[in-house]
Formats: C-alpha cells, structure tokens, sequence
C-alpha cells in the first residue's frame, strides 16, 4: 500500500485580546476567550504522509530532522487523530514556515493549524473546519484560531471538566477593515519560556492571575464590540491594554518575556500617538512587538520602528485568509 498524503498552509495569527492561562483539567482549554486577527504575511506549509511502512512518525521543519519535545508535540495531534480515525499508521511531516520558529511569532498557531488541516486531507477525513480547529486547540489553542481568516474568536474553555470540543470561530472577513499590522521582530532567536510553561506559572505564582482572569472577558467583550463597529481607535485601544494585563500578570511571575527593545518599542508607539498617529502595539511569548495601524500610518509606523536598536526587521501585515489545503508539491 503506498502512502496516503495531505498538505495545507496556514498563516500565523496574533491575538488582540489575549489568551493567557489554561482551565485546571486536561485537554488544553483556555482560561479566557481570545480575540485574533489572522497575519496574512506569516505562513506555514505542511505536508503529512501516513504510510504503512513507516515504524514512527518523523517531523521536519525547515530542512531540520526534529527530535525530543518538538516531534513529541507532533505526535501527540497525530495519536489523537489515529485515535478518532481509527487508523495504525505512523506519517513523515514536513513543514516549512518562512518565519523562525518559537519565537514568539505565533509558530504554534499556523504550524498546528497546518499540521492539523493536513493531515485531517490525509486521511480523506470529511471535517468541516470546526472539527479541525478543536484538534489543533488540543495540541495549541492559539493554533485553532488560525484555521480561520479575518478576525476570529476562541471561547474560554467552560469552569465545569469537559472533553466536550472547542473551536474557533471567524466573527468578520479579511476585508471587514482594512486595518493593518506592522511587526517589529526583536531578534530570531527561541524564545527562553514556551507560553505553556509561561501560563502554568503565571497561575502558581502570580499575585495578579485572578485580576487578569477577571479582566480578559470585558476586554474581549470591548474588542468584539468595538471591531463589529469597526471602531480603530477603540479597538487598537482595548488590544493594547489586554496585552499589558496580560504581560503585567506574567511579569509578577517572573515570567519576562521582554527585551529592551521591546519596551523602546512601545515607548515610540506612545510617542506616535502623542503625535497624533493612531498606533497601538501587542506582545505576545516574546520580545517582538506587533503595531496595529491604519494603512496610511504604516509607513510613519515603520519609520519610527526600524531605528530601535534590536529590532532586526520588520514586517507589513494585513488580515489574511484561512487555512487551506494546498498540493504536496508545494512543501518541497
Ligand atoms: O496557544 P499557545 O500555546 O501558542 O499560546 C498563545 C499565547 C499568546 O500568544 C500569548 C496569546 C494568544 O492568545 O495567542
């Protein structure tokens, strides 16, 4: 029997209101809803190939043979998957973003979105979309978020355990607002604390949780409120303050996540708007720092940016579509 084999991509996303923080059962359901917009300039491509022959599952990303935690997380969505499917056999994954890994850019969210897409196309799986975002969230739950494009909502997991699924869903198009996002990478390099390890010891040791857990409902609710009206100012508004509650529940933790630049950065986002230049600015697990800004600031945005010493480059985004299966060939 030759191989079965399914290819998707899919493009990062970076949430405006924040998930930070797991309910206290298994199966990786968020602590609180999150909000995201899906970053068309960010991409995965995946190609899974279940085959007879194989004795384990491999994983290559960007040319890379992996090994220990990486190929481990890899496994676990394709056991899941060989669970439900009824399937025995192991694949060979390959996968390919063009931004780095574990940075802090949200390779979580499109790798196993891509990885979920594909291999769901493998196995000639009929699921609709919201069947292959639960997968991923069991594996990332900003990874369920990018099987969708626009602006798209995760609920918070429910208080009660469950192992009922949980998807995302898209609340607006890509073209609902021609909002853009300008990203300032703060270096390549891995980020020292994964989100996961992040979130749990935010929970064990942070003074501000609770406030934070309190908090990320009514800034989803204002975001969701304020991009339905396509409100900017009072979206970019509420996006920047659930990434400082977020940050500042962390920090008590001592759970840091940014650089100098990171905070140089923000600092000239303030400066823009002190200057009258609508910008609103977003971290997540790591030190870059994600601009939202109108099309016609982007280029004003990215001039006050760029000077910052360890920002290494930077890059314009606008709302992107989501995940789709694509030919194999196309992984390389
Ligand atoms: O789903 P994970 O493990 O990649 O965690 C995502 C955490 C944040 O990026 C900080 C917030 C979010 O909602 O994407």
């Amino acid at each position: 029997m030759s191989a079965r084999v399914g290819a998707a991509l899919a493009h990062s996303n970076i949430a405006m209101s924040k998930y930070w923080g797991k309910r206290p059962y298994p199966g990786n359901y968020p602590a609180t809803p999150s909000l995201s917009m899906t970053v068309d300039a960010l991409t995965t491509r995946t190609r899974v190939a279940f085959d007879p022959g194989l004795p384990r599952d491999t994983f290559e990303l960007g040319g890379q043979k992996q090994t220990g935690t990486a190929l481990a997380r890899v496994s676990d969505l394709l056991d899941r998957l060989r669970a439900e499917s009824g399937t025995l056999e192991f694949a060979e994954v390959v996968s390919k973003s063009d931004f780095p890994a574990s940075a802090g850019l949200a390779s979580s969210a499109s790798g196993f979105a891509a990885l979920a897409l594909a291999a769901v196309r493998a196995l000639g799986l009929d699921w609709d979309l919201g069947r292959v975002s639960d997968l991923a969230r069991r594996s990332s739950a900003s990874a369920a978020r990018s099987l969708f494009g626009g602006f798209v909502e995760l609920p918070a997991g429910p208080t009660e355990a469950t192992t009922a699924p949980l998807a995302a869903s898209a609340i607006a198009p890509p073209g609902h607002v021609d909002w853009k996002l300008v990203v300032a990478v703060a270096g390549e390099g891995a980020k020292p604390v994964g989100s996961s390890a992040g979130m749990e010891q935010t929970g064990k040791a942070s003074p501000y949780y609770d406030a934070w857990l309190a908090f990320a409902p009514r800034a989803h609710a204002e975001l969701v409120e304020a991009l339905a009206a396509r409100d900017f100012a009072r979206f970019g508004a509420a996006a920047e303050e659930s990434a400082l509650a977020m940050h500042a529940s962390a920090l008590a933790a001592g759970v840091v996540y940014f650089s100098g630049a990171t905070i140089e950065a923000l600092s000239a986002v303030r400066a823009l708007r002190s200057g009258g230049v609508l910008a609103y600015a977003t971290m997540d697990a790591g030190p870059h720092v994600k601009v939202l800004c109108r099309p016609s600031d982007a280029a004003a945005v990215v001039a006050a940016l760029r000077p910052i010493p360890g920002i290494t480059r930077t890059l314009e985004a606008r709302p992107g579509e989501g995940a789709r299966p694509i030919d194999p060939k196309e992984v390389g």
